[in-house]
């Protein structure tokens, strides 16, 4: 059984080009988020053409900064954001802290805007909200709209208590790239395999399940946050049959005992229990694919790339 809070919230936080534009302010404004509680339930970056930002920021079309805001927005790419939490909108103003920059950096100097706005144009993330439904707020995500304007004031599922834990960080493109090149190696002794089953642990936003589907193997997301689930399944519906499927579950209590390709990209903390798992479960010749961090124990067959998007590619032993 599941508690549903009653004050859990959505809201879209835009982080605006000069932060993106910074790494170090982009990181410090995401570990912000993380530190004040908020769960990322999905991001994105992306570009806004002078026509979205100005329809986005429409309300303010009789005031005399209009032209320059919707200038500034088109400027350069722009990070969005869906966070969850208690009373997130509330919450997340007051991270933001008041809009004057040049009195805030004063007066609230641990705020975003106090330590990474620049001017009152410039004034690091931005809050959005009002959004009627959640289908409404699904489409925005999943389909073409640029910025979903949310904020959903419904009550969502917590996701259980966890040992370890995993947060939702995107896989990079060049991650996605390398994740491509682990499934399609040449695999020995697979000649009589029939039907391959892909499983993504841990799915986030579903673009490994999409990338599986897409060569062709059935693939299956585990993902735990429901709003991500969501967010995936309404992505699965703009792509060719056999679509990808989701399971809103907890990947630790999923048998993998039916999948011959799993792939994960979790944190370094849960390596060594996911390894005994896949050990005790997953048949001898599955093909498992790692990301970011390798199993602690096992000896992989290839690796590809490297950094953050080093991924590497291991066949279970009998
Ligand atoms: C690092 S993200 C990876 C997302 C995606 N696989 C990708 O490569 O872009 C890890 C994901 O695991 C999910 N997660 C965390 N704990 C989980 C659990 N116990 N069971 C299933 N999913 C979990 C998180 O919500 C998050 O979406």
């Amino acid at each position: 059984m599941y508690v549903v809070p009653k004050g859990l919230q959505l809201t879209l936080a835009i982080i605006k080009p000069h932060v993106v534009k910074a790494p170090h302010a982009l990181q410090g404004v995401n570990k912000a988020i993380l530190d004040h509680g908020f769960t990322v339930v999905a991001s994105k970056t992306i570009s806004l053409s002078e026509n979205q930002a100005a329809s986005f920021y429409i309300e303010h079309k009789d005031r005399f900064f209009y032209q320059r805001l919707v200038n500034f927005m088109a400027s350069g790419p722009v990070e969005v954001k869906i966070l969850a939490k208690e009373d997130a909108i509330k919450e997340w103003r007051q991270l933001l802290g008041p809009t004057k920059v040049f009195r805030t950096i004063f007066s609230d100097p641990e705020s975003l805007r106090g330590a990474y706005g620049l001017t009152d144009t410039r004034n690091a993330p931005r809050i959005c909200f009002k959004m009627p439904d959640v289908g409404h707020f699904l489409i925005g995500l999943s389909g073409g709209a640029a910025v979903a304007v949310t904020a959903v004031c419904i009550p969502f599922v917590t996701p259980a208590l966890r040992r370890v834990c995993l947060p939702y960080v995107p896989a990079t493109t060049q991650q996605l790239a390398n994740v491509r090149a682990a499934l399609q190696a040449p695999w020995p002794g697979a000649q009589g395999q029939v039907q391959r089953r892909l499983v993504d642990l841990g799915s986030g936003d579903g673009r490994v399940v999409e990338l599986g589907a897409s060569l062709g193997v059935e693939s299956l997301g585990v993902e735990l946050n429901p709003w991500l689930v969501a967010y995936s399944r309404a992505r699965a519906l703009r792509m060719a049959r056999p679509r990808p499927r989701y399971l809103r579950t907890d990947l630790f209590r999923f048998s993998l005992a039916p999948f011959s390709d799993v792939v994960v990209f979790g944190v370094e903390q849960m390596m060594e229990e996911l390894e005994r798992k896949m050990r005790a479960e997953l048949v001898s010749g599955a093909r498992v694919v790692a990301c970011r961090f390798p199993l602690p124990n096992w000896t992989p067959l290839a690796e590809f790339g490297s950094g953050v998007d080093t991924v590497w590619l291991y066949k279970v032993k009998s």
